[in-house]
This record gives C-alpha cells, sequence and structure tokens, in this order.
C-alpha cells in the first residue's frame, strides 16, 4: 500500500504539488491525469525521492519512505521515465538489466530476464540487445524504458506517460501485456498519461491534478470521472460499459441516455465496445 499524505513541493514561491494525500491500495493500478505542468511527474518523483517533498509523508507498506536510503529505496520500485530515460552508452541489454545488476543477481539469471522481456516487449534479443538506444525508433526505445522498469520484477512501479510514442496497435499491446503483468506480479502501479481511454481502461483509480492539487480521486465508473467535463467524450466516443466497474474505449453511437445516481449505467441502453471485456454491449 502506498499512503501518501499531505505532501507538497515547493520551488521558491511556487507550489508545484500542493498537499495531495491519496492511498494507492496493493496490486492496483492508480492513474493519475491532468494538463501539463499539473504535478504529475513531481508527485510520481517524490514517491521514489527523485524529488524530496517540502511537506508531507510517503509510506510504502507502512514505512515512511526516508527510512532507506534513496538509492535503495530506488532499487525497490520500478521506474518508467517520461520520455524513456536510456543510459544512452549502455546497450539495450544493459538499460534493462540495471537494477538486477545493482542488486547482484547471477549473469544467467539476468540474461534470462533480459531476454524474456525483450520477447515479451517485441525486440528479438539477438537483433536488439546490442544496440545502443539511438539505433532504435521512438516506440522501440520506449518499450525498453518499460522493460527496464519491470526487470527486477518490483512491487511498485511507476509509469510517466510509457506509452506515448507507441502506435495504437503496439500501444494496446503494451497495455494488455502491463495488465497482464500486473495481474500475474501483483504490483502496484502508479501510471500518469495524457489519455482518458488509456486511464479508464487500466485505472482502478483515476486521480486527476490539476495547478498541484488533487482535484478528483475516484474509480473510473463514478460520477467524480465519469461525468467531468474533461473526460467528457467527443460524440459517439467513451462512456461506461454494463461491466461491473468498468469504462468503455469506444462507443459506435452517442449514448441514449446518460448515467446517473437515478439511472446507472447498468439501465442504459448503450451500443458500446468495452475494451476490458473485449465484447460488444447492445
Ligand atoms: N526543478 C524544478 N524547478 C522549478 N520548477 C519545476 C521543477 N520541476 C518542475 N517544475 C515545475 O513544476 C510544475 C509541475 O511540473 P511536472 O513536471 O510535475 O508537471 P507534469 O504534470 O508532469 O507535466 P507534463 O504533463 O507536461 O509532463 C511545472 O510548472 C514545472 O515547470
Ligand atoms: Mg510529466
Amino acid at each position: 500500500m502506498i499512503e501518501i499524505e499531505g505532501i507538497t513541493k515547493r520551488y521558491d514561491t511556487t507550489t508545484v504539488v500542493d498537499d495531495v494525500s491519496m492511498v494507492i491500495e496493493p496490486r492496483t493500478i492508480a492513474v493519475i491525469v491532468g494538463t501539463s505542468g499539473s504535478g504529475k511527474t513531481t508527485l510520481l518523483r517524490m514517491i521514489n525521492r527523485l524529488v524530496e517533498p517540502t511537506a508531507g509523508i510517503i509510506k510504502l507498506d507502512g514505512a515512511d519512505n526516508r527510512s532507506v536510503p534513496g538509492y535503495e529505496l530506488r532499487r525497490s520500485i520500478g521506474y518508467a521515465i517520461q520520455g524513456h530515460g536510456l543510459f544512452p552508452h549502455r546497450t539495450v541489454a544493459q538499460n534493462i538489466a540495471t537494477v538486477p545488476v545493482l542488486l547482484g543477481w547471477d549473469k544467467d539469471r539476468i540474461n534470462a530476464r533480459v531476454d524474456e522481456l525483450m520477447t515479451l516487449y517485441q525486440l528479438d534479443p539477438q537483433a536488439y540487445g546490442p544496440r545502443y538506444p539511438h539505433e532504435l525508433s521512438g516506440g522501440q526505445q520506449q518499450r525498453v524504458g518499460v522493460a527496464r522498469a519491470l526487470a527486477a520484477e518490483p512491487n511498485v512501479l511507476l509509469m510517466d506517460e510509457p506509452f506515448g510514442a507507441l502506435d495504437p496497435i503496439i500501444r494496446t499491446k503494451a497495455q494488455e501485456d502491463l495488465l497482464a503483468i500486473q495481474k500475474r506480479f501483483g504490483t502496484t502501479i502508479i501510471l500518469v498519461t495524457h489519455d482518458m481511454e488509456e486511464a479508464v481502461h487500466m485505472g482502478d483509480k483515476i486521480a486527476v491534478m490539476d495547478a498541484g492539487k488533487l482535484v478528483q480521486y475516484a474509480r473510473p465508473a463514478e460520477p467524480a470521472i465519469s461525468s467531468r467535463p474533461w473526460s467528457a467524450p467527443a460524440k459517439g466516443r467513451s462512456g461506461c460499459c454494463r461491466s461491473d466497474g468498468c469504462v468503455t474505449r469506444w462507443r459506435t453511437a452517442p449514448p441514449r441516455a446518460k448515467p446517473s445516481a437515478a439511472t446507472p449505467a447498468s439501465a442504459t441502453h448503450w451500443p458500446s465496445y468495452c475494451g476490458r471485456a473485449g465484447r460488444r454491449y447492445r
């Protein structure tokens, strides 16, 4: 469990994260959305202490995240950096192996893990393992960034727009892979995205940041999220489907009725496709 209590970050007189409190339950995905500059990355980096807060506490499974040195903390927390942030002078394989090497895994285990992750992310280990980041496309670099974050099988994974540069097909595949990994290992994930469809698809809960403040924190199907203007769909897109706690990613026609407390989504008859369930509801 991650408990964020009254966390604040100020640079000089500017408050960029303002008294944010939220709890991320174990084995769940919390997605942070919000406009550029609203403090998402800063909040994420205070969890692994790449940024030190001005005030407040962050606890990981009950322990203050300042109870161990920052470098040790960061070995136990996966971090996929906005804009991938690969080490340019290290090969793809070396990049992915970064944390396992720091943790002192033996060579065979590291090689097996690197091959496994490269295969998962559709990068042939023979062909791409020895390459350097600049010899890869943007999308490939991004996948290496995610593979590197996952390498040591962390319990907690921080992901800052990890799929931003991926084309839609690979992006969908990367999302499904991450959901499968999260289920299999019970990873607790905090994921930042600008994509509301990705947020409702991936998130158990969605946090909305605005000017440093946490303005909403709720499940995707809750009205606090599903009825907000910023999530208002373009005509004929998005909204709640009828499976429990789920939200559609695509809609083929505008809703006939908006869900509300009086008319829950299950009572409306929207033609909709549920990405999570992979089926169409009528
Ligand atoms: N080291 C710093 N010194 C001063 N101001 C900073 C520093 N780092 C970030 N900021 C400011 O803090 C604010 C929040 O930045 P942050 O990177 O957290 O935003 P973000 O929500 O992740 O934005 P984006 O969606 O563009 O990635 C911004 O106004 C930014 O300019
Ligand atoms: Mg950011």
